[in-house]
């Protein structure tokens, strides 16, 4: 993967963000080994880079999984030919390439012995484990991040707390399930999420169908299938209901 150019979309992607904040956000991300971090101890992106290619594919698969209105504006989240949501373009943006900004100091290295199957010699070999600084959970603990920068509007907070899905528990799978009713982005939010790591992503790399970004979701980084301009605040409304986490509260 070619780093610096997933940086510079990624940066793209952001600058285009119209939102209070949004600036020292970027200070934290750029600041953080964001750009450097693995998407997974193993798994899916377990390498150098990965977070960010993930964060860019998740874009990707939540824009191919909606339907974008250029008469509104609008993204569309159509289920059995209806329209279900209307998502605005900077609500996509945010939720795809900051749900998981739980992962910034999140892992580290460290070394293990590997047989070498030529030589048949153990060897050392740097693998990732996690060490987890700020220990506040997955996804609540992304939208508390990106809370202490800039506001989310309330689908946001939403589809970014709850993209992991169904984990087993009754009341996690409540709460999960209710707020994919209430807020469909939530729902688009973690499909695209499974969609990135399930079908998208090998171990050290994008499988060969997705080594390039579509033309139909990525434009020329930045340009995306909207106007290109910077988007618009949502509306007021959208905003109503979010909780205000006051710093130093
Ligand atoms: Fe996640
Ligand atoms: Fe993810």
């Amino acid at each position: 993967m070619d780093r610096q150019a997933l940086i510079s979309r990624f940066e793209a992607e952001m600058g285009k963000i119209n939102r209070p904040g949004v600036d020292k956000l970027m200070k934290y991300i750029q600041g953080s080994d964001f750009y450097t971090a693995p998407a997974s101890t193993k798994f899916h992106l377990s390498c150098e880079g990965g977070l960010l290619q993930h964060s860019l594919n998740v874009l990707d698969a939540l824009r191919g999984l909606l339907v974008f209105n250029p008469i509104t504006g609008v993204y569309e989240y159509q289920v059995a030919g209806k329209v279900a949501a209307e998502i605005p373009a900077d609500s996509v943006t945010i939720a795809a390439l900051l749900h998981d900004i739980c992962k910034t100091h999140f892992y580290t290295t460290a070394m293990r012995n590997v047989k070498n199957e030529k030589t048949n010699k153990w060897e050392k070999q740097p693998y990732y484990t996690i060490d987890d600084k700020m220990p506040l959970g997955h996804g609540p603990k992304s939208a508390m991040i990106v809370k202490q920068y800039i506001e989310l509007t309330t689908p946001e907070m939403y589809a970014i707390w709850w993209h992991m899905g169904f984990n087993g528990s009754y009341e996690n799978d409540t709460a999960a399930g209710a707020s994919y009713e209430k807020y469909p982005l939530a729902l688009a939010l973690y499909t695209a999420d499974m969609m990135a790591s399930r079908l998208m992503e090998a171990e050290a790399a994008n499988k060969a169908l997705f080594a390039e970004p579509s033309q139909a979701t990525a434009g020329s980084f930045g340009e995306d299938i909207g106007t290109g301009e910077p988007d618009a605040p949502p509306p007021e409304s959208e905003w109503q209901e979010a909780p205000t986490l006051q710093k130093g509260e």
